[in-house]
């Protein structure tokens, strides 16, 4: 993407993320939801918000099927659609970010180097990468939305799995396998490992 950016000069903002940090009393972190389509991300990132709402935290959900009938409705799955998909949700979660939201998003994000982009530009204090692993023939075999099945007769291309690479996570902060753990054990997980974070002024 071309950068026309040189001449364009941000404001600095008198109420910025530190003040919003120190009204509200606790700071925002963006959990990164990735694994192959029907491994349970926005499952498990709704089950997630369910628990901050209930504790009384402001949180908003990107998700990759939502996020792709509006902002991304232009987007396709080759590998440089892709790209583009996760580099404009990574900008839109920065602004979460600052907004002092606790942000869920939930997208395949299948290759490494985009993740990787992600936390650097979300800022690595603020990003959590959750894996949600399952194997493929689980996820095939649940096949939800019935995708799995048209990839295989060859009526959709580039999916992940099929004909599309997932680059699996080396290093996530949160391993949760969906195929093993129910959904109790990977929401709790999750929350434990993130309520530290929020409640020790992350900003
Ligand atoms: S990503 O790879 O660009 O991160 P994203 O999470 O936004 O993907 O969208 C994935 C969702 O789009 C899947 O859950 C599925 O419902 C739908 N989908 C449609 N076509 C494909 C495809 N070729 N590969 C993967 N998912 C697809």
């Amino acid at each position: 993407m071309k950068n026309h950016s040189e001449n364009i000069i941000p404001h600095q903002h008198k109420i910025n993320l530190a003040a919003r940090t120190i009204k509200k009393g606790y700071g925002p972190v963006l959990l990164w939801f990735t694994g192959l389509s029907g491994s349970g991300k926005s499952t498990l990132a709704n089950a997630v918000e369910d628990q901050l709402f209930k504790r009384g935290f402001d949180t908003y959900i990107l998700d990759g099927d939502n996020i792709r009938s509006g902002l991304n409705a232009d987007l396709d799955f080759t590998d440089k659609s892709r790209k583009e998909n996760i580099r404009r949700i990574s900008e839109v979660g920065k602004l979460f970010v600052d907004a002092s939201v606790i942000t869920l998003t939930s997208f395949i994000s299948p290759f490494r180097d985009d993740r990787a982009m992600a936390r650097t530009l979300i800022g690595p204090k603020y990003f959590v990468e959750i894996f949600v692993d399952c194997p493929l023939d689980v996820c095939e075999n649940r096949d939800v939305k019935g995708l799995y099945k048209k990839a295989r007769n060859g009526e959709i291309s580039n999916f992940t799995g099929i004909d599309s690479p997932f680059e699996t996570p080396s290093n996530p902060e949160v391993y949760v396998n969906t195929h093993e753990m129910n959904l109790e054990e990977c929401t709790a997980k999750v929350i434990d490992y993130i309520i530290p974070i929020i409640q020790s002024d992350n900003a």
